[in-house]
């Protein structure tokens, strides 16, 4: 097996307290390793966004263990976290979190300007990460000029210009047609297995399960099976 990337056990997350708390995560056991691709199924709700958040080091749990990328995060300070971030973690979150005042080629930039990359260079590199989503024609756009499919393709290409270990993406085809979706899961797929690196990939989307290795359903802050899948042909 590979080194391992992630490795979750009995994680525990509980939101608000009293009356109004809500535990989405209720004991979950995981992992992932690099070059592998996995991806997250399971009813609205039942904690997949929470369970990536905290793997990604942006939202703490309150129980159990979390090892990434050989961090265990629940003993990491906040600035140990984000440098993991910076380094580590690509993300691509449900709502795309793209900056509006920058371009397009910008927003691709800012890993590798937030690392300390000289501006010229990372918006070199944020134009060749353009290429593969198909947007190497709108480098200087901003984002509100796009479609949301078009801003879900750059918010991919943000998670992947500088080549992080670790994947995580959020519904990355919600926005997308079948024809580009495919594309884009085919393109995330053959980073992860060119650069050794893992993907976690929470999706509804059962058109994209062939690209997987390994499919985890969760229900209701547990994960309750895990199988393998068939790999897409020809990757
Ligand atoms: N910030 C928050 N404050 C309080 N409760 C929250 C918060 N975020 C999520 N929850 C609750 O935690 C549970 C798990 O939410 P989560 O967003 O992880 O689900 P999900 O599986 O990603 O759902 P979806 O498929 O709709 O995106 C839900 O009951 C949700 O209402
Ligand atoms: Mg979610």
């Amino acid at each position: 097996m590979s080194a391992p990337i992630v490795s979750c056990r009995a994680l525990t997350k509980t939101y608000g307290q009293g009356d109004t708390a809500v535990q989405a995560l209720r004991g979950v056991d995981f992992d992932a390793a690099a070059g592998e691709v996995v991806m997250l199924v399971g009813p609205s709700g039942c904690g997949k966004t929470t369970l990536l958040s905290v793997i990604a080091g942006v939202l703490d749990c309150d129980g159990g263990a979390c090892q990434v990328l050989g961090h265990d995060l629940r003993g990491e300070s906040a600035a140990a976290k984000t440098r993991l971030r910076r380094h580590g973690i690509g993300f691509v979150f449900q709502s795309f979190n793209l900056v509006p005042t920058l371009s397009v080629a910008e927003n691709v930039a800012v890993p590798l300007l937030i690392q300390g990359e000289k501006r010229r260079l990372a918006l070199e590199r944020a134009r060749e990460a353009l290429v593969p989503v198909g947007l190497a024609d709108k480098a200087l756009a901003l984002p509100a000029q796009l479609s949301g499919g078009q801003q879900q393709r750059v918010a991919i290409a943000r998670a992947i210009v500088h080549q992080p270990p670790l994947i995580v993406c959020d519904e990355p085809t919600s926005a997308l047609d079948h024809r580009t979706g495919d594309q884009v899961v085919a393109l995330l797929r053959q980073l992860a297995q060119h650069h050794q690196c893992c993907l976690l990939v929470v999706t509804h989307d059962n058109r994209i399960f062939s690209y997987a290795d390994r499919i985890a359903e969760m229900d209701d802050g547990h994960i309750v099976a895990i199988r393998d899948a068939s790999p897409a042909i020809g990757s």
